[in-house]
């Protein structure tokens, strides 16, 4: 018998006993944040690997014997820069953008170039976890900002930000998910994003843009980036092809201006992603974009419609609220104010239905205003598995006196 090794003395005062259990997954799964397997173009990515080699394999033998730029692979970062140029109406070289291992390591890299321990950083009241995981990871103190069914309220953000800097405490950066925000499912109206670019500008606060869900919009119009709307350097704009694509992909990116990007990529460890995913996506998106999002955003539409339907059906006289997003992956289920579906989750998620409830995304950690509320991923399962899970979930919450 070998006596097992003991770190207990050995490790640094900054690692956390952190759990390694495979993620469990309810029967009606609207925990997660991802589409469905099945609806990965796998065999498109596999082909244009193929095509990849067929047409050129020397090229792409080299391309695979070294290790990837520090930027990432030059291809896919052209196709980047011009679907940045057609899509989102800004102009960037391919120098000016950096892919990473998702867009959670280019926001990771961008959080450590601008946070100081102790930063006050602005985000919307209720958002995405993982960065909020990172912003806390490096030091900062983060405070929710107010937005309604339409994102952030220009005007209590100046407000705010007053306050804020009357009490010494001059928040460092904003940072916001414009489109099909995570979990609320808003999106900003050009109005309003002008007006936070002038508020921006007025008291020197960078603006970190997360347009991770951009390409997910099966209704309404796309709005203008931050950055199409602002030239100067004050707006970071941070995206990813997981949604898009595959999550496993693991390719996201970022551009900034160049002082930022050099400070932020000197936090990058280890080189450039994953020449072989690049490769794969660049071939992939180069000639099938159209027809991916065409198939792809229709079936998010409807297993969307038969979510909210599902919820007009069971939850329409409870006094509970929800949005309608026009894209992304995910509903806000807001139940009436002193219900608390946050205690009962695991108890919902072992009777077989999976939410994410609300105090994980307050912004300042608080579980002040979260607790009556939950993020319901639609994107995941099938049109008819949303419409039986919001039934159950409905009848779940009725016996637990949620409802
Ligand atoms: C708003 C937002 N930003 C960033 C990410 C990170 O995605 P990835 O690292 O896969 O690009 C996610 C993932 O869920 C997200 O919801």
């Amino acid at each position: 018998m070998v006596d097992t090794f003991r770190y207990d003395n050995l490790f640094s005062e900054k690692s956390v006993d952190t759990p390694l259990n495979p993620a469990l997954h309810a029967k009606y799964d609207f925990a997660v944040a991802y589409p469905a397997p099945e609806t990965l173009p796998m065999d498109g990515l596999i082909q244009a690997l193929q095509t990849a080699v067929d047409s050129d394999s020397e090229k792409v033998l080299t391309e695979m014997a070294y290790y990837p730029h520090q930027l990432g692979a030059l291809e896919l970062r052209e196709y980047t820069a011009n679907k940045l140029a057609a899509e989102r109406g800004f102009t960037v070289s391919p120098d000016e953008i950096a892919l990473t291992n998702g867009s959670g390591e280019a926001l990771g890299l961008v959080i450590q170039a601008l946070t100081n321990p102790g930063d006050v950083v602005l985000a919307e009241e209720f958002v995405y976890m993982g960065t909020t995981n990172q912003l806390r990871r490096f030091g900062a103190d983060i405070r929710g900002v107010a937005i309604d069914d339409g994102g952030i309220v220009p005007e209590t953000l100046d407000e705010q930000i007053k306050a804020l800097t009357a009490k010494g405490e001059k928040p460092k950066y904003l940072y916001t998910i414009p489109e099909h925000q995570n979990p609320v499912g808003s999106t900003l109206s050009s109005e309003r994003r002008k007006a936070i670019l002038e508020i921006a500008h007025r008291h020197s606060m960078p603006i970190l843009e997360d347009d991770c869900y951009v390409d997910l919009r099966f209704k309404g119009e796309t709005q203008p980036a931050f950055r199409a709307l602002d030239d100067s350097g004050i707006v970071v704009y941070v995206a990813s092809y997981s949604k898009l694509l595959a999550p496993g992909l693991r390719l996201g990116y970022f551009t900034a201006s160049t002082e930022l990007m050099r400070r932020a990529l000197s936090f990058k460890l280890g080189s450039g992603p994953n020449q072989f995913a690049s490769i794969a996506i660049e071939g992939y998106l180069r000639s099938n974009i159209e027809s991916h999002r065409n198939n792809f955003n229709p079936m998010l539409q409807s297993k969307c419609d038969s979510m909210v339907a599902a919820l007009q059906k069971h939850f329409g006289d409870s006094g509970a609220t929800w949005s309608e997003p026009e894209g992304g992956c995910y509903v806000w289920l807001m139940m009436p104010n002193g219900s608390d579906i946050s205690s009962i989750r695991d108890q919902v998620f072992e009777q077989g239905v999976g939410y994410v409830a609300g105090p994980a995304f307050e912004a300042d950690g608080s579980g002040r205003i979260g607790k009556n509320c939950a993020r319901l991923c639609f994107a995941f399962e099938s049109v008819e598995k949303n419409a039986e899970g919001i039934a159950l979930l409905a009848q779940l919450f009725k016996q637990h006196g949620a409802m």
